[in-house]
């Protein structure tokens, strides 16, 4: 990331003058998935790549955005009178839902802004990159009018945007890790009470690699909806007998003793991952606070499997990554991260290896799939921020 060039082009496309810069990343999911709306934990971390944001307010009521991603939508332009959604406003519709939300809440927004928006999260790889743009945004608005806004609140905001906004009917784990990374640590996130707890990431002499499948994910919405959809009725049908509130509230071993009341196999299935993946979330953390790389490794294979079998989210692709992974020297554990069909996955690498590990996958991935896998060594970084004028920028 050029900052100097970076400022220039701010320059050419809204005029010279003041300007603050700012940073909010992606994230992986390193264990604990489709758990955060089955009320479970999950064990997220925010990542270096991420999307950078240079703004100045107006002196008038619009607001005036651009992306370098989406260099061909030009400057995308409303009032702050007019936040309503629209599908022709693309991407900028993040933005504008976090600014209509804050000012719902009773924010004082009186004067529009100008900003410049660039990513570097690999597109449609389920690195989270909007819940990067909301969180972007949300710090953008909490420093610029200052806000007193509490982080967590952000965080709320970002997904209430997706879900009521944006219509995508996503969990909390994204813009958690998003909104409260920090550097080197990965977080332990209760999403049942939103408590959380936050675990070291030392790995000593491995890295995480993170393997996108570039695959397009068409169809994950209506998929994730489904799975939504599965959840609910597994839920529905163990209510009859048990007085619980989420799948997430049974051990496995009442699970065990109660999964007959689900008649359906498939949607029995899919409370099974559900109930295994919180119980291997929660030894998984225990393991990597004590050192245990191996453990923690081998809980990540246990959760690629479940996922696979059991909730039915990885599809060829994902499988290719992960099993061609497991066969590779060096590696604890690999598993996919994020929602699921298509996107990305992890694995967990020795250094020394990386490099031979990322071609061998690469080439076996090429000639199963067809096309290329792309790869790049996870660095855990912060949280939204303000990028202050002598911080240097990390990538
Ligand atoms: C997507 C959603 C999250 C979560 C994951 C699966 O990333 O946005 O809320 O449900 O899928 O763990």
């Amino acid at each position: 990331m050029n900052k100097s060039a970076f400022i220039k082009r701010f320059n050419d496309i809204f005029g010279k003058g003041d300007h603050r810069l700012f940073f909010s990343p992606g994230r992986i999911n390193l264990i604990g998935e489709h758990i955060d709306y089955n009320g479970g934990y999950v064990f997220p971390c925010a990542i270096t790549l991420g999307t950078y944001a240079l703004a100045r307010l107006r002196s008038d009521r619009e607001v005036h955005l651009f992306s370098e991603n989406f260099e061909e939508k030009g400057v995308i332009t409303f009032s702050l009178d007019q936040l309503a959604y629209r599908k022709e406003d693309g991407w900028t519709n993040y933005p504008k839902g976090v600014l209509a939300s804050l000012i719902q809440r009773g924010a004082a927004i009186n004067l529009g802004l100008d900003i410049l928006y660039r990513g570097n999260i690999p597109n449609q790889a389920g690195l989270s990159s909007s819940a990067s743009i909301e969180l972007l945004t949300g710090v953008i608005l909490e420093k610029m009018y200052h806000l007193d806004i509490d982080r967590l609140e952000l965080v709320k905001i970002g997904q209430e945007v997706e879900n009521n906004f944006i219509h995508v009917n996503s969990g909390i784990m994204d813009q958690f890790a998003v909104g409260m990374g920090q550097r080197d640590t990965a977080m332990l996130l209760d999403c049942k009470t939103l408590s959380y707890e936050r675990v070291p990431l030392v790995l000593g002499e491995y890295e995480i690699v993170i393997m996108n499948t570039n695959k397009r994910r068409e169809l994950a919405d209506s998929k994730y909806n489904e799975r939504r959809a599965e959840c609910e009725e597994a839920l529905k049908a163990l209510q009859t007998k048990l007085a619980i509130h989420e799948l997430c509230d049974l051990t496995e071993a009442r699970f065990e003793a109660n999964q007959s009341l689900i008649e359906n196999e498939t949607v029995r299935r899919r409370a099974r991952h559900v109930v295994t993946e919180n119980a291997r979330t929660i030894k998984a953390a225990e393991a990597l606070k004590k050192g245990d790389l191996k453990t923690f490794g081998a809980f990540m294979n246990r959760s690629h499997q479940s996922l696979r079998d059991d909730y039915e989210v990885t599809g060829k692709e994902l499988d290719t990554l992960v099993e061609t992974a497991w066969k590779q020297e060096g590696v604890l554990g690999a598993r996919m991260t994020g929602a699921g069909f298509g996107g990305c996955a992890i694995a967990i690498v020795h250094r020394d290896r990386a490099q031979s590990f990322i071609e061998a996958v690469g080439r076996i991935y090429r000639s199963e799939i067809g096309y290329d896998a792309s790869f790049y060594v996870a660095e855990v970084g912060d949280g939204s921020k303000a990028i202050e004028e002598e911080e240097e920028i990390q990538s």
